[in-house]
């Protein structure tokens, strides 16, 4: 049995090879903090977040894509995958992607955290080629494709022409930024003291890039900053669309950057056929306009882009003999195994 990991910022993700994406779940682990125990993981340890009393601590063991802390993502995962896998797990070889500037140190710890339940081999991943081969695209001939991945943690814009990135650049911003810049802007503007689900929901309910005809609204619950009271303020969609601009145009101009320092002949190429945005926050309304009309080029969002990376990683579990039997491949996508 062969599997494929996402272990995303906010979401982790489980690939069974011959049986497709077996789990998505939040990446959150809840402990009781003097034992050390865990309690909850994924949605379950979701819920929990911002409501636990002192003696569970629920966190996000999962920093801007790179393993913050590698106990929690270990028996987060040791869980998650006994939920989707309950035969005897016998030696899976492992297929998991990686964030486009991560160091060695952080390497090591995701490979570290996927062998901790006894794996045969860890392959790697750049994300940007697992988005790329989830969106279907086909990123092994000599012609160049743009695909941009908008996630929680960090965004990745990058050129793929034949089974390498050509160009490509990684920014630790995204959907998690947004919320914060919403809480703080609940703060600043209404008094209003928030937690980061409630302003998830709020960018997820009514948060757009592009302007609306009728304008809509989310009654955003808190607490009064002075008073401490329980408290709502009812948003509109616009009110929020420019809270979320900052970090969309930051984006934005990630995506140029890539474009600019391209090489011509790939950049044709692109020009034609546009741009692939994956990710879940390619879901954010309008997102694709923002960025066809600031570039002047087409964007397609791909279908289900949440899963785009987690499908690039079950796809490339095929390319896993290759490696083994010592096949030389240049343009296989996966990278050393350990
Ligand atoms: N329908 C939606 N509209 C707007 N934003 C959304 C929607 N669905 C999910 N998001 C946002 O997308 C982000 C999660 O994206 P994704 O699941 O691709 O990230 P991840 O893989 O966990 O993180 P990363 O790749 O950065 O490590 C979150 O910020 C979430 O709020
Ligand atoms: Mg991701």
């Amino acid at each position: 049995m062969d599997i494929g990991i996402d272990l995303g910022t906010s979401r982790t993700r489980l690939f069974i090879d011959k049986k497709g994406k077996v789990l998505d779940e939040a990446s959150v682990a809840a402990y009781n903090v003097a034992e050390n125990r865990i309690i909850a993981v994924g949605d379950e340890a979701y819920a929990m977040l911002g409501k636990t009393p002192d003696s569970i601590s629920a966190e996000f063991p999962i920093k801007d894509s790179v393993i913050d802390q590698s106990l929690l993502v270990e028996d987060m995962l040791n869980i998650l995958i006994k939920q989707v896998y309950t035969g005897k797990i016998i030696m899976p070889r492992v297929v998991s992607n990686i964030p486009g500037d991560i160091t060695e140190v952080e390497k090591r710890a995701v490979v570290n955290a996927i062998s901790s339940f006894g794996v045969r081999r860890v392959y790697l991943i750049e994300n940007i080629k697992a988005a790329a081969m989830g969106a279907g695209a086909d990123i092994m001939g000599a012609h160049g494709t743009m695909v941009v991945n908008l996630g929680a943690g960090t965004c990745c814009a990058g050129v793929l022409s034949l089974g390498g990135i050509a160009m490509s650049k990684t920014v630790k911003t995204g959907g998690n930024k947004m919320d914060d810049d919403i809480v703080k802007y609940m703060r600043r503007e209404h008094g209003l003291v928030i937690g980061n689900p409630m302003a998830e929901k709020c960018k997820r309910t009514i948060g757009r890039l592009v302007p609306i005809e009728k304008e809509v609204g989310f009654r955003v619950k808190g607490r009064d900053s002075l008073s401490g009271l329980p408290r709502f303020v009812d948003v509109t969609a616009t009110e929020i669309m420019r809270v979320l601009m900052d970090t969309a145009k930051e984006i934005v101009s990630i995506i140029k950057d890539v474009i600019e320092e391209t090489p011509p002949e790939l950049v044709g190429d692109i020009y034609t056929d546009g741009i692939i945005l994956t990710g879940a926050l390619a879901k954010l309304e309008g997102f694709d306009t923002l960025i066809s009309e600031v570039l002047d080029i087409k964007v397609t969002l791909a279908n289900e882009p949440e899963d785009c990376v987690i499908l690039g990683c079950g796809k490339a579990i095929d390319y896993i003999a290759e490696v083994e039997k010592n096949v030389k491949n240049d343009i296989n996508p996966l990278m050393a195994a350990y």
